[in-house]
């Protein structure tokens, strides 16, 4: 029998800048992952509607985001890699499942209250349904898999909650998604405030490293990164969050563990040792940042491959869809 692989699926929103904690945690561990799984990889350019966006930024930072996607080493020919707006299909499921969704699940989700509080003059009926669309990406590609960070494990769970309250009325229709737990990346924090993770939201530009910036701004950031009034380079998450911060960043971009880190620092001060977290992540982004500039400008070899590829997300996906449709009970197109 031959061996199919499991489907795996994930995506970033193509809202603010992509960070070096988006890069580390999630998109550098993508391209592995076709190794394991068939993979598809959206540009969840709906979803960003839920926020206003301004419409001539909003549609060159997709489009970049999917040369990024391309420049970090997703293989376009081995991922499916497209534009969630691009294939009908999640729009359609979205309704349909709205339907199958109740309000009081949608009144628990965190990520609802917290952005409806952050932007209480547009608190529209897309960022409410927002996980049902969420719900929809995955379920149209039967996928087992899902790798997301915790801010978005409520939203798989209630994907889950959805696709089983919908087979339990209609058959198996949909696979339930798990998260994904293999190794995800590390956890980046701001580098003005290591509490809190890094976020391309921050409004303090020196709290993040942006993909795009150059070396000589990476270098200036990690110099002015928040540590601690102590000397050593020693890693304790409590005591010691900032220094902790930068050493697991270098040991994500240099393979080093933490022994080896404080040993190659001992007797050195903070400021070296920044030094050389900064020069790491910059050799680290550089090869990426040249090749997003030549994909990104080759509009032919782009345009072909997203037209590629939305064709293959929505065969895929409307396999699912013609299926939904069937168990509900909506009639055949005539053709
Ligand atoms: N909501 C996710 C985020 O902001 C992006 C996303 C949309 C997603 N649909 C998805 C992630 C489906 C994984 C699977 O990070």
């Amino acid at each position: 029998m031959e061996d199919k692989k499991k489907i795996l699926y994930s995506g970033m929103q193509a809202t603010g800048n992509l960070t070096l904690g988006n890069y580390l945690g999630a998109l550098r561990n993508w391209k592995t992952l076709n190794e394991e799984y068939d993979c598809f990889f959206g540009v969840m350019d709906l979803h960003s509607l839920t926020v206003r966006q301004n419409p001539a930024e909003f549609r060159q930072r997709a489009r970049n985001l999917f040369a990024l996607y391309v420049a970090a080493g997703l293989d376009p020919e081995k991922n499916c890699i497209y534009f969630q707006s691009h294939v009908s299909t999640h729009a359609e499921l979205s309704w349909i499942l709205n339907c199958y969704t109740y309000i009081g699940e949608l009144n628990r989700m965190t990520q609802f209250k917290d952005k409806a509080s952050r932007h209480s003059d547009n608190i529209n009926a897309g960022l409410y349904t927002y996980p049902v669309l969420m719900a929809a990406d995955i379920l149209l590609y039967q996928a087992d898999v899902v790798p997301v960070g915790k801010d978005q494990l409520q939203h798989l769970e209630i994907t889950r909650d959805i696709a089983q309250r919908f087979n339990g009325i209609y058959g198996d229709v949909f696979t339930i998604p798990e998260p994904y737990t293999g190794k995800i990346g590390a956890g980046v924090k701001s580098l003005q405030n290591p509490e809190k993770k890094m976020s391309k939201s921050d409004e303090n530009p020196n709290a993040s490293i942006y993909l795009m910036d150059d070396a000589d701004t990476i270098r200036r950031k990690f110099r002015r990164a928040v540590t601690d009034s102590d000397t050593q380079v020693r890693y304790d998450v409590t005591e010691k969050p900032g220094i902790s911060n930068l050493m697991d960043i270098y040991s994500a971009v240099t393979g080093k563990d933490m022994k080896e880190i404080e040993a190659e620092f001992s007797g050195v001060g903070y400021g070296d040792f920044k030094s050389a977290v900064g020069e790491a992540v910059a050799g680290l982004l550089s090869p990426m940042q040249e090749r997003f500039e030549e994909i990104k400008n080759d509009k032919e070899y782009l345009d072909k491959v997203i037209s590629a590829n939305d064709e293959k997300a929505f065969y895929f996906s409307n396999k699912t869809l013609r299926k939904v449709k069937k168990k509900v009970g909506l009639t055949d197109r005539i053709r």
